[in-house]
């Protein structure tokens, strides 16, 4: 049995790619948490995993659902990082990068800022945080909690439409294996970062659907609106246009409306996400 506070391991490390170092937790209360409070002493590239989180943090105030054994909860600890938005492509990247690995023939997209979603399901969340001390942000923690194994019961229990590995295929998938290849994605992610965040931007831009569309936006004050997409500026705010008006958003949270995909006329794989 695995001791509180968990064994580290290396299993990865190159002149190539950042070492990944995982700390495996059997119960935390929120691995970013976990990940901020010891900060300073991890070392850059720390993963804290847990099996199970009690107090799983979500976006804008929310929980994350966290039974034990069943999903991947997970946070990378950037010291390379200072900027939260490029810390959470990253980790959007590797986790979709994983998740097309296992089910290729599903049509993931991450929807802006730091979802990824199946169908119009949500089987991703992200959630980065800065550490900070006296000079500024020193790091970013990365969270990422990915629906593995939970049953549809389970889903339907979430208060938004959720999907898992399993839901989707009817198959079990082994947590702890998947977890070691998210290290390994999340090592290529953060080396592609360091060597070209150009690069990262763009691919993370590719795989993001909400460009072109129109989209329901509730913005950091609760203001609902449709507006029309018309591009993510490298700094990851949304830009949009609504009635000729052309503005600019930071935080939020978006909707795909389905009247952004007429009737046979699906986005990549055949799909379309509604809301
Ligand atoms: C969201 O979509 O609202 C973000 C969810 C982020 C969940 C992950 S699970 C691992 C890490 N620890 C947390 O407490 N939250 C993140």
């Amino acid at each position: 049995m695995k001791m509180f506070p968990g064994n580290l391991q290396k299993i990865s490390g190159n002149m190539i790619l950042p070492e990944i170092t995982l700390l495996e937790l059997e119960s935390v209360d929120s691995t970013n948490a976990y990940a901020k409070q010891h900060f300073e002493s991890f070392v850059d590239g720390t993963l804290v995993t847990a099996e199970m989180q009690t107090d799983g943090r979500g976006r804008l105030g929310r929980n994350w659902f966290s039974p034990p054994g069943v999903n991947i909860y997970a946070s990378l600890v950037m010291k390379q990082i200072a900027n939260p938005f490029y810390a959470t492509i990253t980790g959007s990247l590797a986790a979709l990068k994983l998740l097309q690995e296992q089910l290729p023939r599903e049509s993931f997209f991450i929807k802006w800022p730091n979802d990824i979603y199946v169908e119009r399901k949500k089987i991703c969340g992200i959630l980065s945080e800065c550490h900070t001390s006296r000079s500024g942000i020193d790091g970013v923690i990365t969270g990422i909690g990915i629906n593995i194994n939970l049953e549809t019961e389970e889903l339907a229990g979430i208060g938004q439409p959720a999907a898992s590995l399993k839901s989707l295929s009817g198959k079990f998938f082994d947590v702890r294996k998947l977890t070691f290849l998210l290290a390994d994605a999340l090592a290529e992610y953060y080396a592609v970062y360091l060597h070209s965040p150009e690069k990262l931007f763009a691919e993370w831009k590719e795989n993001n659907f909400v460009i072109g569309k129109l989209v329901g936006l509730v913005d950091s004050n609760g203001n609902r609106k449709s507006v029309k997409v018309l591009d993510i500026s490298e700094t990851g705010e949304l830009i949009t246009e609504e009635n000729g008006c052309i503005s600019r958003f930071n935080c939020g949270d978006v909707t795909l409306m389905k009247e952004s995909f007429p009737e046979g006329v699906l986005p990549r794989n055949g799909f379309f996400s509604i809301k």
